[in-house]
């Protein structure tokens, strides 16, 4: 019912009475009154004036249902959304939801994380409201091998929503980090539950600088705040993101994730550039060429022997 008083008070032109509200919503004055005293405990602005009524002055800057499945327009992406002010992890929340059988596309958001995780057993720092941490669910009916190709799907898909929302470009590090100006906007964490040979869910795990402050980021890293020199709004963000995921991926089901593979190649910051890594101990160097549609990089190494990058980190 919320949802309903909210969607109607940003539709008014200005103030609308109580009255209003309650034959419009089939609602008694006080359920009126009650709700409107909720949605201002949880952030919303809302003015009240004798004999005027009430007029919706500000919104929060949360990532509440509330705000992220407005006007969303997804089939199934965010169609379930569980927002938390703080949690440990997104992911062990969806791991949660998964193992019980939650629905594909549901998400789990929350302001802050207190043990956020990123690849290779790195933390991932979660600052309150700056930044967007969420994990979704997934059951794509693939090979446990095949899941690699989604991660590249993801990256593809952050980057093209980022760029819509904010207008800035980010390219992609093999395997999915996201990079503005070379420094690191944001992660992809992808876990799973799979028997022998079958994926039974997906959670993708997603982790964004947005309007982070430099005190608020390690020297490495930057914000969309910090490249575009304005706030960016992360409920318009991860609706994005929510869309453009939910697009490609279903796109992918009907084709094969080969149909994202050139798409990653245009957003790369790691093809033709020179690439060192360690494998086993010993390092290598080498001109990263290509990636095949496993997800793997091909990397010729300087003698022109060609070799292949399963996993792991990089360095540009
Ligand atoms: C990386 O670059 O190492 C991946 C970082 C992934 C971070 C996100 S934030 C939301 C979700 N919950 C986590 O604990 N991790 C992922």
């Amino acid at each position: 019912m919320q949802s309903h008083i909210i969607q109607y008070l940003k539709f008014a032109p200005g103030f609308v009475s109580g009255e209003d509200i309650s034959r419009e919503l089939h609602m008694s004055r006080t359920a009126v009154w009650k709700h409107i005293e909720e949605l201002r405990a949880s952030g919303y602005e809302i003015e009240a004036v004798p004999h005027h009524g009430y007029r919706l002055v500000g919104i929060p800057d949360r990532l509440s249902s509330l705000e992220v499945q407005y006007r969303l327009g997804t089939k199934k992406f965010g169609g379930y959304l569980y927002h938390f002010n703080t949690i440990d992890s997104t992911m062990n929340e969806a791991f949660r939801l998964g193992t019980e059988g939650a629905a594909e596309g549901t998400v789990v958001v929350a302001e802050t994380q207190t043990k956020g995780r990123g690849r290779m057993g790195r933390t991932w720092s979660s600052p309150k409201a700056r930044g967007i941490y969420f994990s979704i669910i997934l059951r794509p009916s693939c090979a446990p091998s095949a899941v690699s190709g989604l991660t590249l799907l993801a990256a593809v898909a952050v980057s093209e929503a980022m760029e819509k929302v904010s207008g800035l470009k980010a390219l992609i590090k093999w395997p999915n980090d996201l990079l503005l100006e070379g420094k690191k906007v944001c992660g992809i964490l992808t876990e799973l539950r799979a028997e022998t040979d079958r994926v039974s869910f997906v959670c993708l795990g997603v982790g964004i600088n947005v309007n982070n402050t430099f005190s608020q980021l390690l020297p490495e890293a930057t914000s969309l705040r910090i490249e575009k020199k304005e706030m960016v709004s992360r409920v318009e963000l991860l609706q994005e993101i929510l869309r453009s995921l939910e697009r490609r991926y279903r796109a992918a089901l009907k084709s094969g994730f080969s149909s994202v593979l050139n798409d990653w190649k245009a957003r790369s910051a790691t093809l033709n550039r020179k690439v060192r890594f360690t494998e086993r101990g010993v390092s290598f160097e080498g001109t990263a060429f290509d990636v095949d549609s496993d997800g793997a990089l091909l990397v010729r190494l300087e003698g022109g022997k060609v070799m292949k990058r399963v996993s792991g980190d990089i360095l540009l």
